[in-house]
């Protein structure tokens, strides 16, 4: 079975990583050049929006998926037309604009931050009122890794706020004083069976994410699933969804979620019994899903913007690194490591090993 994946970046290539040793093959489309999952199978370099090139990328697999929620609709629905599209286009579309997003949440009955769109200067008065202060100001769209986003602490930031974010449609978020970031990883199959991941406990910073831990046992881990479930549910999905939360007050906050496999699962290659990305593929080729269960403690640590020499990382038990192929670059994602261990003590000692090699923005 040949899978065509929308988007050639690290997500792609995990994807395909994972789905050779079940004999899939990959192609991609990307515009970018520098595409880290091109050595793994054809890329097509194309516009998302270049008909031709879709038709052609359509034409050479049994099924698509995408790694990249940005990908347009246009681009979505016409290869859903051609071949098998999974999650499908509602699914895509649910995840890119931040308003939508949590109207979709407030229509299922999962708690949010409160939140006003903005299109005008004097909007931005308005959403504040309803909000408070200290808010987020985001793009509706396009956002990623916490850019596009302005924390306005008093009404003396609202201009410099508005001058960098104010040509674009906006959402006003609370800012939400949360005890922990949690994740909700869950795949749904195309028989409509699902699977949910241990809850993980993200770290970000610079609105970067840079440690994710699963624990097995978190107290909001059913709670967590029944979120994930009914917007699983509700889009029809097949496949990885992330749902990412504010933990607070001893419940949960609603963010965002992700319609793709995401960097808080990366954990899952070493630490799960099947990988988010191999439980992906086998949701959308129609295949039993895997056990979600750990494998014993583990936690991943993200290399933003150099990664640490191979030769220093292998001399670690327990590390296990994941180098992309890309360029360095400040704030970039290059790599990961996952650390497991047989107990946390071990998993924390090896954490604390790996420490001194990080580039100081992974700090
Ligand atoms: N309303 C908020 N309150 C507190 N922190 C927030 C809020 N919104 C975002 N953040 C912080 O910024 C990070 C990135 O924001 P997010 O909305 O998830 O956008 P992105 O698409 O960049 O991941 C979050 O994981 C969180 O740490
Ligand atoms: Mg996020």
């Amino acid at each position: 079975m040949k899978i065509g994946i929308l988007g050639a970046g690290q997500l792609g290539r995990m994807l395909a990583l994972a789905g050779y040793p079940l004999g899939f093959e990959f192609a991609f489309l990307d515009p970018a050049a520098e595409a880290c999952a091109a050595p793994l199978g054809g890329h097509l370099r194309a516009d998302y929006l270049d008909q031709d090139a879709l038709a052609k990328f359509c034409s050479g697999i049994d099924l698509a998926t995408f790694e990249f929620e940005n990908v347009p609709q246009q681009a979505a629905e016409f290869v859903a037309a051609r071949v098998p599209l999974l999650p499908g286009p509602q699914a895509l579309s649910a995840g890119q604009d931040r308003l939508g997003e949590k109207q979709l949440f407030v229509a299922l009955g999962i708690p949010v931050p409160k939140f006003a769109a903005v299109s005008s200067r004097a909007e931005l008065e308005a959403a504040a009122q309803h909000t408070g202060l200290p808010a987020v100001l985001k793009t509706r769209r396009m956002g990623y890794d916490g850019k596009g986003q302005s924390v306005l602490r008093s009404a003396a930031d609202f201009d410099a706020a508005w001058a960098q974010l104010g040509a674009q449609p906006l959402i006003l978020e609370a800012f939400v004083p949360f005890e922990r970031e949690v994740s909700c990883l869950a795949v749904r199959g195309r028989d409509g069976a699902m699977r949910f991941y241990p809850l993980v406990q993200n770290v970000h910073r610079s609105g970067i994410l840079r440690t994710a831990r699963p624990r097995a046992g978190d107290p909001l881990q059913t709670l967590g699933e029944d979120y994930a479930r009914r917007v699983l549910r509700q889009l029809d999905y097949v496949g990885v969804l992330a749902f990412e939360f504010f933990a607070i007050d001893g419940g949960l906050l609603a963010n965002e979620i992700a319609p793709r496999v995401h960097n808080s699962g990366h954990w899952s290659i070493e630490g799960a019994e099947c990988s988010q990305f191999e439980n992906h593929l086998r949701a959308i080729a129609g295949l039993p899903l895997g056990s979600t269960a750990l494998r014993g403690a583990s936690a991943m640590v993200n290399f933003i913007g150099a990664a640490p020499p191979l030769q220093a990382l292998a001399a670690l038990d327990g590390v296990h690194a994941h180098l992309y192929g890309k360029l360095p670059k400040p704030q970039r994602k290059i790599g990961h490591a996952t650390v497991t261990a047989e107990s946390d003590a071990l998993l924390e000692a090896r954490l604390a090993a790996l420490q001194p090699l990080l580039h100081q923005d992974d700090v």
